[in-house]
């Protein structure tokens, strides 16, 4: 439902020249719709709205969550994908625009009792900013909450940061490491060459 409508909006974009950062493919979607649709998932948090296809999995998976993305937002097309997808599934996304080293802490100070059941980190790729997101999310976890770090590919210029950052908080004892997948299956490695990779893992306590 309404997929094609953000395919047909990112074609144009990156026809017309315009800068255009990609996002989930479709097995990572699958894999984003399987967590959303998991018993008892309602509350789904994501650093990294972009062209909305993450929000689209997850808000197709099942038709009782709710999404916050963090986002700076400063694509054109990243507000027209918010209309569209808002257009597809009213009142059940929200978009807080800015710096997410910012908003994540100011949205969790103004919501102290809100825990997502689902974090997806997909923002800023840096090795400090992907660390960041993790650390500042955590507060609005429990250890049942899934916490996702997308792009575990450090044979890529932006799969660096997040992979570094992921390694440090497991180490670190932040995160409790349960699976990494590529390119939607389940493994032990991350090898290259891969499409799309991510990890899977809880924060204890
Ligand atoms: C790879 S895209 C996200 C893709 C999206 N999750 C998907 O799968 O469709 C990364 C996004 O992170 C956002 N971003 C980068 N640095 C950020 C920051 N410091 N705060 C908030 N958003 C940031 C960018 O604006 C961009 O939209």
């Amino acid at each position: 439902m309404g997929l094609e409508q953000l395919e047909a909006m990112v074609h144009e974009t990156v026809t017309a020249g315009e800068p255009f950062e990609y996002g989930a493919d479709r097995a990572e979607m699958d894999y984003l719709s399987s967590l959303a649709a998991r018993p008892g998932t309602r509350l789904i948090c994501e650093v990294g709205f972009n062209a909305g296809f993450s929000s689209w999995a997850f808000l197709s998976g099942s038709p009782s969550v709710i999404v916050y993305s963090f986002d700076l937002a400063g694509y054109a097309y990243s507000s027209a994908a918010k209309e569209h997808i808002d257009e597809l599934f009213p009142e059940r996304h929200n978009l807080i625009r800015g710096d997410s080293h910012v908003t994540i802490t100011e949205f969790a100070k103004q919501n102290p009792d809100l825990r997502f059941d689902v974090v997806f980190v997909d923002g800023d790729h840096s090795p400090e900013g992907a660390r960041a997101d993790l650390a500042d999310l955590r507060p609005m976890t429990t250890p049942e909450t899934v916490v996702v770090m997308d792009d575990i590919m450090p044979w890529l210029w932006y799969g660096e940061g997040p992979t570094t950052a992921w390694q440090e908080a497991v180490d670190a004892g932040l995160i409790a490491h349960r699976s990494f997948f590529q390119d939607g299956d389940p493994v032990e490695k991350i090898e290259p060459p891969a499409s799309r990779a991510w990890a899977e893992g809880f924060y204890p306590r």
